[in-house]
């Protein structure tokens, strides 16, 4: 089993040790719960890195009061074994008393980009994301970080935050890894019941559909989000939003109490 560092200063020499060997290291942070679309993320962070680690924290940060912090999946052992065979050397994984010290008041606000989007029906997350991500650099100071398409509008902002603050580590983007029916991976899709399972491949369905209504000649944004809601008409999915921005389609709907996120390339 790959080695857990706890704490700041444990996580801190580990990444001294490879350094003072000139080895180059990669970063995936993640919220736990791990399945193959974060595997994907390290297999390619130990392609093109020496040394690869895995940060696991559920933010509290990025939650909001009537969202799943409290019941948010969490499995380190399984996590530990799934990341160390695909490839990455060691787990950090600190507690929010080790995350966040008595009197913490500091955060980082992607102005803007923060507020659209997933933003606006989520005051507060993307903040809580650029705060925590900006800590993590800091604590591990990776030389490259690995972010999934999943999450467009995350791996956007921590961009943008990466170049306004100088950061000097890399973001990669990695693309969707998808369940065979098209869903979206994701540690929330454990959320699902059984009959829900079977009804979620249709926000990829709807994707395709938004898709090939903006290949028509004449489709504009509002065409393009009306084809999407037209395919979730009679299906459990309750749309929230459909928007098309930055090259992408993304949506977010409701299954039951689950809400699940996805984007396509336009
Ligand atoms: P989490 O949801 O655990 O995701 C960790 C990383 O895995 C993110 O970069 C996410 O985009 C990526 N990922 C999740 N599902 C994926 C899939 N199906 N295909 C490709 N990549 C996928 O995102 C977070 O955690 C947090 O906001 C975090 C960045 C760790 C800050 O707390």
């Amino acid at each position: 089993m790959i080695p857990v560092a706890r704490t700041r200063k444990a996580v801190a020499a580990l990444v001294a040790g490879w350094r003072a060997k000139r080895l180059t290291v990669g970063f995936v942070p993640t919220m736990g719960a791990l399945h193959a679309g974060h595997a994907e993320l390290v297999r390619r962070a130990a392609r093109e890195n020496d040394r690869v680690i895995v940060s696991v924290f559920v933010n509290p940060l990025q939650f909001g009061p009537n969202e799943d912090f409290g019941r948010y999946p969490r499995a380190l052992p399984a996590d530990r074994r799934l990341v160390g065979a695909a490839g990455a050397a060691a787990v950090y994984a600190p507690s929010e008393e080790e995350m966040y010290l008595k009197g913490f008041h500091t955060h980082v606000e992607v102005e803007g980009l923060s507020d659209i989007h997933d933003g606006r029906f989520r005051p507060g997350h993307f903040r809580g994301v650029a705060t925590v991500v900006l800590k993590l650099f800091n604590q591990v100071r990776p030389d490259k970080a690995y972010f999934g398409e999943k999450d467009w509008q995350q791996v956007r902002i921590l961009e943008d935050m990466a170049r306004d603050l100088d950061l000097s580590v890399k973001i990669i983007r990695v693309p969707i890894v998808r369940e065979k029916d098209g869903l979206a991976m994701s540690s929330r899709n454990s959320y699902l019941s059984s009959a829900e399972r079977l009804a979620a491949p249709a926000l990829h369905a709807a994707l395709e559909a938004g898709r090939k209504e903006a290949r028509r000649p004449h489709s504009r944004p509002e065409t393009i989000a009306a084809a999407v809601r037209k395919a979730l008409e009679g299906s459990a999915l309750k749309l929230q939003y459909a928007a098309v921005w930055d090259g992408r389609l993304l949506v977010a709907a409701y299954l039951g109490k689950t809400r699940l996120i996805d984007n396509v390339s336009l």
